[in-house]
């Protein structure tokens, strides 16, 4: 990230739609752009958007696939404008030409970037380029001035040299100023930053136990499920501490990043984490995202194991850090018996299951892991495996019956689950330390006992 306003769009969505001008080469470079202040954007664009600059360079630089096609169903089997459109904090049209705002204009929705616009509830950024004739032309005038009537913001475009070669009011507006429009419609979106101030730490990712120095094992995780918890928390406003093993996702850079490996490091960073040095809790919230082995090699190799004949690996279990941290928070020792003063205030805490076939052992284990809430997941499902975009997931909380949430993305999955924390976090966590301390009456005495 680099420039003034650096960092205004951290953890935002923001669907970028790009029309045929060409204009939209330009586009090329507000993606960077929108990216340099924090934005996850996700492409839109028009086929004749696509004659002028090239799909792969645009999936490339977003990370996401080209949503080119109305009737296109990407790899996860979502409607691709729809998922944008329910998921983004604000989508900006730019360049946009006289034929879409004609379209948009009268609600035709044969191109994504339309449909996208006609199905979000965000604020819509539209920056014009065209012909200087074409943009005063009363047809387009009268088409702006209702894109204008549906609360959408226009940013003019400049007077300048065009295309034709002829000088006239049709240049896309400077890149500064559209990344500006898109701050200050996400600004105006509901405010949803109920974690300023809060810290949240999140695991991700699955962790990786040598064999020997070259090899380890491992399991499926990608880690976005706990990228997106994280993501989400920093578009909430909450400072970010991201403990990860093995990820195959950009991770988001607002986050201070701790790198663990092994289930040993990962217990280090998050028993760090957990003790802020002031006698206080060192978090508001942890969200266990991690898929944390359950086994490990017992006498890792020093040096590389030669290739030969069969290799019988023996396994020891891993420590189950969930329940190590609650322990700590509740003070209880290993026994699960009173050993030291509960930590204040209590954070929230949050597991995750990954099973296959039933979530029947998910009720079990929030009680046996002794968190606030536990996210349960079947890996087997299709859409809810390791490494897609969507999770189908079910909630389970103290004391209350599981809910069984719809296929989500997994970002909306995030969001849901944070309103969640945001609901459990006591009150005075934001007040300086020597505040009075919280009394956790969250917590029912005989959860607080948790056996290990
Ligand atoms: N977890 C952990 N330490 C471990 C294993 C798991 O902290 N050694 C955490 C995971 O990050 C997750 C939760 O515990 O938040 C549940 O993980 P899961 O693998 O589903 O449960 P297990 O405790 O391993 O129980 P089981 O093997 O019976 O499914």
């Amino acid at each position: 990230m680099s420039g003034a306003g650096a960092g205004r769009l951290v953890g935002r969505t923001v669907g970028l739609g790009i029309t045929g001008s060409i204009a939209a080469f330009k586009a090329v470079e507000l993606l960077r752009l929108l990216q340099a202040e924090g934005a996850d954007v996700r492409v839109l664009a028009t086929p004749s958007a696509l004659r002028f600059v090239a799909p792969l360079t645009l999936a490339a630089l977003s990370r996401h696939p080209v949503d080119a096609d109305v009737l296109d169903l990407p790899p996860d089997g979502r409607i691709g404008h729809i998922a944008t459109a329910s998921e983004a904090d604000a989508i900006v049209v730019a360049p946009a030409t006289a034929n879409w705002l004609g379209a948009m204009a009268n609600g035709l929705a044969a191109d994504p970037i339309t449909a996208a616009c006609l199905a979000t509830r965000a604020p819509v950024v539209v920056a014009p380029a065209m012909d200087g004739e074409m943009y005063a032309h009363p047809a387009t005038r009268a088409n702006v001035a209702r894109l204008r009537d549906f609360g959408y913001r226009i940013v003019e475009p400049e007077l300048g040299p065009l295309a034709s070669g002829q000088v006239g009011v049709g240049r896309l507006a400077a890149l500064p100023q559209i990344v500006a429009a898109v701050v200050a419609a996400v600004a105006g979106a509901p405010d949803r930053r109920d974690l300023a101030g809060r810290h949240v730490v999140v695991t991700a990712g699955g962790t990786a136990e040598p064999i020997d120095p070259v090899r380890f094992v491992g399991n499926r995780s990608s880690g976005r499920m706990g990228v997106a918890v994280a993501e989400a928390a920093l578009g909430r406003g909450a400072r970010v501490t991201l403990i990860v093993g093995h990820v195959a996702v950009p991770l988001p850079p607002a986050a201070a990043v701790v790198r663990a490996e092994t289930t040993g490091a990962m217990r280090e960073a998050l028993l760090a984490a957990l003790d802020a040095g002031d006698g206080r809790t060192g978090f508001d919230a942890l969200v266990m995202a991690a898929a944390v082995a359950d086994f490990r090699p017992t006498r890792p190799a020093g040096t590389k194991l030669a290739r030969g004949s069969a290799l019988t690996l023996e396994l020891e279990p891993t420590p189950d850090l969930l329940a190590e941290v609650v322990r700590r928070v509740r003070g209880l020792g290993p026994d699960g018996l009173p050993a030291a003063p509960a930590l204040v205030p209590a954070p929230v805490l949050v597991g995750f299951a990954a099973e296959t076939g039933s979530l029947a052992r998910a009720a079990d284990k929030l009680a046996r892991k002794g968190v606030d809430l536990l996210v349960a997941n079947d890996v087997a499902e299709p859409g809810s495996g390791f490494g897609t975009e969507t999770n189908r997931v079910t909630l389970y909380a103290r004391s209350a019956e599981p809910e069984a949430w719809p296929l989500l993305s997994k970002r909306a999955v995030a969001e849901r689950l944070l309103d969640r924390v945001v609901a459990l976090l006591s009150p005075d966590r934001a007040s300086p330390p020597g505040g009075a301390p919280a009394t956790d009456d969250r917590v029912p005495s005989s959860v607080q006992e948790v056996p290990s």
